[in-house]
């Protein structure tokens, strides 16, 4: 593991945890549960992706329209009968290396979206099965793996590290945000 990702991860743990646990706590075997969670995502991911395009990601990375997930997320929800969520202002990377952050969260999540693709699986409803583009989203593409090398080799990246850091916990405080009380509630956190 490169020095960067190790700096991220050590310094992204806890934020982890808490997106760990309040998303956890939704049964993605059943529908009304996956429909709330894919909801959820919906609402802080499309306008992330949004002023991550505004910023320029597409200049640090020419492959980002491959790893843009909204459009499969939407699709999910047509799926499951759901209308997107309304949203909001996504939040604004304040420069290169902070955008890099965000788009290391959202990279990130595809590793739990694998662990979590198989409990959607295992659901009895077929349209819950039928509703797996977005947490299947660039599966076996090695999407992380590149967009690892790519952040460890980044000059933006490489120079201002804590900028990379204040945009990953950015991006996790929106996801956590977005979990809802209910999310929270279950984890037995109010507020
Ligand atoms: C129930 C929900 C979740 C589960 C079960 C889960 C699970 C995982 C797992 C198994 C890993 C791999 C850990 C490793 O390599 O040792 C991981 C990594 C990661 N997850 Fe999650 N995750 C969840 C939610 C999220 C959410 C909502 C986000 C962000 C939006 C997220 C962002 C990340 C990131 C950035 C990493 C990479 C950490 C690293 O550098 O190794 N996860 N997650």
């Amino acid at each position: 593991m490169g020095p960067l990702r190790t700096h991220l991860r050590s310094a992204t743990r806890l934020a982890h945890e808490r997106v760990d646990a309040a998303f956890g706590q939704y049964d993605l075997s059943r529908r009304s549960d996956y429909a709330t969670f894919l909801s959820h995502h919906a609402a802080i991911l499309t306008p992330l992706e949004l002023s991550l395009e505004a910023a320029g990601v597409a200049r640090l990375l020419p492959d980002w329209p491959e790893r843009s997930r909204r459009h499969a997320l939407r699709q999910d929800l047509e799926v499951l009968g759901l209308l997107p969520p309304s949203i909001g202002q996504g939040a604004t990377p304040q420069g290169p290396a902070a955008l890099l952050g965000m788009v290391y969260v959202l990279e990130g999540s595809r590793l739990g979206a694998a662990v979590l693709l198989r409990r959607v699986r295992e659901a009895t409803d077929p349209d819950v099965r039928a509703a797996t583009l977005y947490l299947g989203h660039g599966a076996a593409q090695g999407l992380w793996t590149s967009f690892i090398d790519r952040l460890e080799q980044s000059p933006q990246a490489l120079a201002d590290p804590d900028a990379v850091v204040a945009g990953a916990l950015a991006a996790f405080a929106a996801f956590e945000a977005a979990a809802g009380p209910a999310g929270r509630q279950k984890e037995g956190r109010t507020g």
